[in-house]
């Protein structure tokens, strides 16, 4: 019985030996090989897999020694980098004899793919290749040496943190001891232990195999690694365009190790995502989207690299950002950001033109796709719909940004339960429904993401001026505060955004309570001219938004004034009181 569901499955005969090779999808289309990683079988990427299929044909193979496939006699030298690179060369021989392949790999998978792909047998053969988690060992080992002769205290710190983390390449040197530790509790635990610590899933994975696989795959360390990082190739340069998806949170693999990859691989696209070492299981969704976007850019001849311009491609690239209020300001400066960075866009707007001149100018900076839709956030009805709409037609939101807010000027005694309704509605009751709706796509989804709300520094700066705003985005930073600690163990980041006076059009539309219409304009525009004379652009409220993103930033005050009494709350909260009975009311 396979665990993929739906494979056709064949036998390939090499060196003595029998892989177990298992295929998904047309085979008209380009093909994809998935070669898997330590200690596992070619079942960790059945998720991937699955989706990959739907475009392409999926071939993954079990490595000599692991899952379905028979292992060499005698272990010892039966899995040196030359005979996987046979393997391999046999199994796409026999799946797609006429056209070239995609590889991707994953852990010890992606350190024979890039044997592959840097050996010059197999030049023509590889059409490109995604690599996550697991460096050549020629570039692992030239990057050793380059800090071992220029030891600067950083690149020395550089090798010491890698060096942390290999720990369990020395016990896989030692003989017996790692066959031991994997035939008992180890082997028993192994899922528990990749549930708890890596927040892998559970489910149908198989582990029967799994002490006998993990035995034999102590041998692709003891044949390899101390040989080859000894005496690293000085000609592994790639011969195919390499897609590199680096986990920010690998337990086992630093990521300056590829801080110089550019040398080997002159064309490279880079992927970075907030995630453990076992991405195939805990990340599909994201892997087989940067795969079909990597394969269908080199087919199509195009660039054969994906390279969008902002600074944050690398993190963005492909994902889905939604952000509410996005028809003027910080909301529009927001979605332009994530469009530079090549994210798929969804402009929310109460006003409709707003929103399409948004998504429109989107798409003309960078974004792959942006839509448009006109939602007043505060009807809880209508986001129920956006909310079904944009999962069904657009998929899970991997960011959100509620963004959408008004102003409300005027002491609490002139402010009518009227001005509390209206205000508490579109900047409270907005981020709650955004957060409830979307969070929990995200966390049915189970592959993480990212929640920023907008509050203000008047979150935690008292005024007389602004008293019913003021509550609203104190209520918002606690609701961040609070759903950050909720959805911590799922993946999920909240972030909120702290600014202080930024020039937009919230103060030509602001309310003001207690005056008439002709004053409230007058005081609209005196409020419009101070921003404006401060003039700190929406642009780098956005900026800070992204990076808050990048760094899942808990509370991120923005403007050196909002910086400032940020400050003051803590360290000297009486003196924002006394600077708060001073102010004049606006
Ligand atoms: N500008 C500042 O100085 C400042 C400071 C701190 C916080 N903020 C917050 O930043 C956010 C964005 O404000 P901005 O300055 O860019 O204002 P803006 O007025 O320029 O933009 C706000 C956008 O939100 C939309 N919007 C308003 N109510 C909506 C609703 N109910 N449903 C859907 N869309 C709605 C508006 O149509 C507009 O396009 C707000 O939450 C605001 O409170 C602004």
């Amino acid at each position: 019985m396979t665990e993929l569901e739906g494979a056709r499955e064949r036998r390939v005969r090499t060196g003595g030996i029998e892989l177990c090779v298992a295929e998904l999808g047309d085979p008209g289309r380009p093909t994809v090989v998935l070669v898997h990683g330590y200690p596992d079988s070619k079942e960790v990427w059945s998720e991937v897999a699955a989706r990959l299929a739907e475009r392409f044909h999926v071939v993954l193979y079990d490595v000599r020694g692991h899952g379905r496939s028979t292992a060499p006699r005698p272990l010892r030298g039966g899995f040196t980098l030359e005979k996987l690179t046979d393997d391999f060369q046999a199994v796409i021989d026999a799946v797609s004899p006429d056209r070239p392949v995609h590889v991707v790999g994953h852990d010890w998978g992606s350190v024979q793919s890039w044997e592959f792909v840097t050996v010059r047998r197999t030049e023509g053969r590889i059409a490109s290749f995604t690599s996550m988690s697991g460096p050549s060992l020629d570039h692992f080992g030239h990057w050793i040496d380059g800090r071992l002769k220029r030891p600067t205290p950083r690149r020395v710190g550089q090798l010491l943190g890698q060096g942390a983390k290999s720990w369990y390449v020395y016990l896989l040197h030692t003989p017996v001891l790692p066959e031991l530790a994997w035939r008992g509790p180890l082997g028993k635990r192994w899922p528990d232990i990749l549930r708890r610590l890596e927040k892998v899933p559970g489910g149908d994975y198989p582990t029967s195999s799994l002490p006998r696989d993990a035995a034999h795959g102590a041998w692709l360390y003891r044949d390899n690694v101390r040989a080859r990082l000894r005496r690293p190739r000085t000609d592994a340069y790639a011969h195919a365009p390499v897609q590199l998806i680096t986990p920010l949170g690998d337990t086992f693999l630093s990521e300056r190790l590829y801080d110089e990859l550019e040398q080997w691989v002159p064309r490279l696209t880079r992927r970075t995502l907030p995630a453990r070492h076992w991405i195939p299981r805990t990340r599909p969704d994201q892997l087989a989207a940067w795969i079909t976007e990597f394969v269908r850019s080199v087919e199509d001849g195009g660039p054969e690299t994906v390279k969008p311009t902002g600074k944050y491609a690398d993190r963005f690239g492909g994902q889905l950002v939604l952000v509410t209020g996005a028809g003027s300001g910080i909301g529009r400066a927001t979605a332009f950001a994530f469009a530079e960075a090549g994210a798929r866009v969804v402009a929310v707007d109460r006003d409709d033109e707003a929103a399409a001149r948004t998504a429109e100018l989107s798409r003309l900076i960078g974004a792959p796709e942006a839509w448009a839709e006109t939602v007043d956030v505060s009807a809880e009805q209508a986001m129920e719909k956006l909310a079904d709409k944009v999962a069904a037609e657009y998929g899970v939101v991997d960011v959100l940004v509620n963004n959408a807010g008004i102003g409300l000027g005027g002491s609490f005694l002139d402010t009518t339960p009227q001005d509390w309704k209206e205000v508490l509605d579109v900047n409270l009751w907005g981020v709650i429904h955004g957060c409830r709706l979307f969070g929990k796509q995200m966390a049915e989804r189970g592959q993480g993401g990212h929640i920023v709300n907008i509050a203000s520094a008047v979150a935690y700066q008292p005024s007389r001026a602004l008293p019913a705003y003021s509550t609203s985005k104190a209520a918002v930073l606690m609701l961040s505060e609070c759903l950050r600690a909720e959805l911590a163990g799922r993946g999920i980041g909240v972030s909120a955004i702290c600014p202080g006076f930024v020039n937009t059009n919230i103060t030509s539309t602001a309310r003001f309570a207690g005056v008439d219409a002709e004053e409230e304009k007058r005081r609209q525009k005196r409020t419009a001219r101070l921003y404006g004379l401060r003039n700190y652009p929406p642009e780098k409220v956005a900026d800070a938004i992204l990076k808050a993103v990048v760094r899942n930033q808990a509370v991120v005050p923005v403007t050196p004034e909002a910086r400032g009494a940020r400050l003051m709350s803590r360290f000297a909260p009486r003196a924002l009181r006394a600077i708060a009975r001073l102010e004049p009311p606006l």
